[in-house]
This record gives C-alpha cells, sequence and structure tokens, in this order.
C-alpha cells in the first residue's frame, strides 16, 4: 500500500509517514535510511542539529529510489538564526545531503535570541522557498504566541508547525490554532520516544484488532491528519511501524486512545 499523503497550504504533496533519525549514529544512517526506502517509507526527517545529514543522503543514493520519491526535512541549527545564516546553513546541508533541493525546512526552535532573530531566519526560508533551494518551509517547538508573531511580523504562514505529540499529550488548543490558519501539524516522538507501546490502553486496543501497540498509536496520528515519522533501529520494527499505513481504527479504538492517561 503507497504511504497516504496530505497538500501543504503551499499546495505541495506531504507523504505522511516517515523515518525519524533523532539520534541514529551519523555511522549507522545510511543503512538505515537504505533500509527505510527498500521497505517502502519515502519520507525522511532529520535536522542540522543530528549531525547526520550525509548519512541520510548517502542512503539515498544507496537505495536507488529516484530523489523525487523522497521527502526530505531538515532544521534550521540554533546558532544560525540570522538572515545570511541560515541560507549558509542551508547551503551546507544540501551539500551534505547531495541534493539541489530539501522538501521541507524548519525552524527547529524559536533561538537563543529572540524573536527578531527568528523572524530574519524566517524571511531567509521564504527566499529559499522562492527560488527553489527548499519546497515547503515551517516551524517546530513554537509557542503559539511565537507563530501569531512571526506571521504578523512576515506575513509568511509557515506549512508546517513540528510539535511533541502523541495520545498522552494531543495539543488540542494548539492543533485547533493550526487548522484555523492552514498549518498542517506534525508529530515528534509519536510514541512517546517508545514507551507508548508498554501503555495498557495500547495494548488493549492492539489486541482487539490485530495490530502492535506501536501500529495502534501510529494508526492513531495518521487517523487525526498528523504527519507521523517514528524512529527506529532494525528492518523489523521499520516494517512493523510501516505496517500502521495498511489498517483503520474505528471510531471507538480512536477515542480510547485519545483517552489514554499516564499509568505508571
Ligand atoms: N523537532 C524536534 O525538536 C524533534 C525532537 C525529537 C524528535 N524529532 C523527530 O521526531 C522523530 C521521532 O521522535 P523520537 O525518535 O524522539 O521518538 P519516537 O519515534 O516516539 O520513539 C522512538 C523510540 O521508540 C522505539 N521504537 C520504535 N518503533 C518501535 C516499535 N515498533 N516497538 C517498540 N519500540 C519502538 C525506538 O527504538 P529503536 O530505535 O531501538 O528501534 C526508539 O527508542 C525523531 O527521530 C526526529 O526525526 C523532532
Amino acid at each position: 500500500m503507497a504511504t497516504p499523503s496530505l497538500t501543504l497550504n503551499d499546495g505541495t504533496a506531504i507523504p505522511q509517514f516517515g523515518l525519524g533519525v533523532y539520534h541514529v549514529p551519523p555511522e549507522d544512517t545510511a543503512a538505515l535510511v537504505a533500509a527505510a526506502l527498500a521497505t517502502g517509507y519515502r519520507h525522511v526527517d532529520t535536522a542540522q542539529q543530528y549531525g547526520n545529514e550525509a548519512g541520510v543522503g548517502q542512503g539515498l543514493r544507496d537505495a536507488g529510489v529516484p530523489r523525487d520519491d523522497v521527502w526530505i526535512t531538515t532544521k534550521l541549527h540554533d546558532a544560525e538564526h540570522s538572515h545570511d545564516a541560515a541560507i549558509a546553513a542551508l547551503e551546507a546541508s544540501l551539500e551534505r545531503l547531495g541534493t539541489d533541493h530539501v522538501d521541507l525546512f524548519l525552524i527547529h526552535r524559536p533561538g537563543p535570541d529572540g524573536p527578531d532573530s527568528d523572524v530574519a531566519a524566517w524571511r531567509a526560508m521564504a527566499a529559499l522557498r522562492a527560488d527553489g533551494r527548499v519546497r515547503s518551509i515551517g516551524v517546530s517547538n513554537f509557542e503559539r504566541r511565537q507563530l501569531d508573531h512571526l506571521v504578523a511580523e512576515t506575513g509568511v504562514v509557515p506549512s508546517v508547525h513540528q510539535i511533541r505529540v502523541n495520545p498522552r499529550t494531543p495539543h488540542r488548543a494548539l492543533r485547533a490554532h493550526h487548522r484555523r490558519r492552514g498549518i498542517a501539524t506534525e508529530s515528534w516522538g509519536p510514541l512517546r520516544e517508545g514507551r507508548l507501546v508498554d501503555h495498557p490502553v495500547a495494548r488493549r486496543v492492539a489486541a482487539r484488532v490485530g495490530r502492535t501497540p506501536a501500529q495502534v498509536v501510529l494508526r492513531w496520528h495518521l487517523e487525526q491528519g498528523l504527519i507521523v515519522f517514528p524512529k527506529a533501529s532494525s528492518p523489523e520494527r521499520l516494517r512493523e511501524n510501516l505496517g500502521a499505513t495498511e489498517f483503520t481504527l474505528s471510531r471507538r479504538d480512536v477515542l480510547e486512545l485519545s483517552a489514554m492517561r499516564r499509568w505508571f
């Protein structure tokens, strides 16, 4: 089954499911990315601060999948929040990835130098989108007021906001704000860094529908229109997680997962 996709507010189609490579050691990244692409993944989420962009690019070349068939996201380093630094940082990412564009460039988090520097970086990202080196632009880990400030100062609405979302911390109010502004929400830490696979509610729903706990939690994200890219280190888990694209949950299942509470 093909990975589902969503259309962003700039008209670009993004694969709704992918692989995140946070904490993947640089020397292991190419093999993991190549294995994911061979398994059917078409979306990789990296960042300048992960130190593994070169491995992502190498994995893409090793897999032999055409560049245009794969969505690559990277994120601006916290130390590069000025106009010129952001442009230079993206150019360095393109060099490491071995590509002429990235599909999505995010401000990783509000910078240490305050909102003016975020606005300067954001203007640079809009320029990179205009000249084609970046297809879509967005932000990550912003508070609502920071998001609104960026838009008020520049008139440029992010296509994506990547935040920590999972059934235990669903951030409903911020996601509703995104919907009003036409911003897609990406879930980082979709399995709560792996911990939700042991949650009794995930286990119960998984047993009922004949899937694994990881699959039902990842499916919860997909059913709500979230974009998701769990990190996994083995071919077995890569396959298991991609299985979340192959079934649906009932309304009852989704409500049960949404009511997940702290259990330890
Ligand atoms: N914007 C940001 O600030 C930010 C922050 C954090 C993450 N992210 C992005 O979001 C991605 C995902 O988040 P994350 O990596 O922090 O957390 P996550 O995807 O929620 O969880 C990853 C953990 O879950 C385990 N896991 C994966 N599949 C599993 C399965 N089927 N069964 C049992 N355990 C499983 C992994 O173990 P193994 O690796 O051992 O298989 C790993 O320890 C990151 O890789 C990164 O791309 C962004």
